[in-house]
């Protein structure tokens, strides 16, 4: 059973979401209470996916900025929990005193056992939703060129590239990588993509 969370009431959250595999996925906003859950499904991911990782969400100190953020407004979680355990989520990042506040970051992460039945494209399109009431007016995904199938699935999502960047981050391990910033209009969309 879900659990209630503030704010998970205007939206229609919690949502129940039946996977193509039978699977009952309870998708709602993140919580404060959610930090221990969060960190446990960080810590679970695959070394190729942690490698990736624009912050390094298996620290608990980044778990809580990250869920501090959530209360301040500049971020947006969406939580997708089967069995009591996380195994997804999508966030859209803005900072309202920055000039870039017309584009919100997503990110998007599947536990590798639920990946490929549709929930990254559900949770992107309920963090579309809540960007648009934020008034964001584009989304931006951030990601290495390694990342075949993250680039892939944005592509599915009706993102585009917008830039590639020459060694601009660094992964996990320390190496410098290239980044891809793909970006996807929100102005004017409608149900381009939907849950
Ligand atoms: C990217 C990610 C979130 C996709 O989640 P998912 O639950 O597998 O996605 P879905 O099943 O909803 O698929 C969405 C679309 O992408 C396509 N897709 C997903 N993974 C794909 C892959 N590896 N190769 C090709 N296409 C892929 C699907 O076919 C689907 O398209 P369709 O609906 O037109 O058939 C997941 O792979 C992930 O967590 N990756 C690691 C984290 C990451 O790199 N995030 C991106 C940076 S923010």
């Amino acid at each position: 059973m879900a659990k209630s969370h503030p704010g998970n009431g205007p939206a229609g959250f919690p949502k129940a979401l039946k996977l193509p595999n039978g699977r009952n996925v309870t998708v709602r906003l993140i919580g404060y209470e959610d930090k221990v859950g969060i960190l446990a499904f960080a810590r679970s991911l695959p070394h190729d996916d942690l490698l990736f990782l624009r912050t390094d969400i298996t620290e608990p100190e980044v778990v809580e900025e990250w869920l501090s953020n959530v209360k301040k407004g500049n971020t947006a979680t969406v939580v997708a929990e089967f069995d009591g355990k996380i195994v997804g989520y999508s966030s859209v990042h803005t900072d309202q005193a920055r000039w870039t506040r017309r584009v919100g970051e997503i990110r998007v992460q599947v536990a590798p056992a639920f990946r490929g039945s549709g929930l990254g494209r559900h949770l992107a399109a309920e963090i579309f939703k809540i960007g648009q009431e934020r008034g964001v007016k584009k989304m931006a995904a951030m990601m290495t060129p390694d990342q075949a199938g993250a680039r892939a699935a944005f592509d599915k999502l009706g993102f585009q590239v917008e830039a590639l960047l020459q060694d601009w981050v660094i992964d996990r391990d320390g190496h410098p990588r290239d980044l891809l910033i793909m970006s996807h209009d929100l102005e004017g969309l409608s149900d381009q993509i939907s849950a």
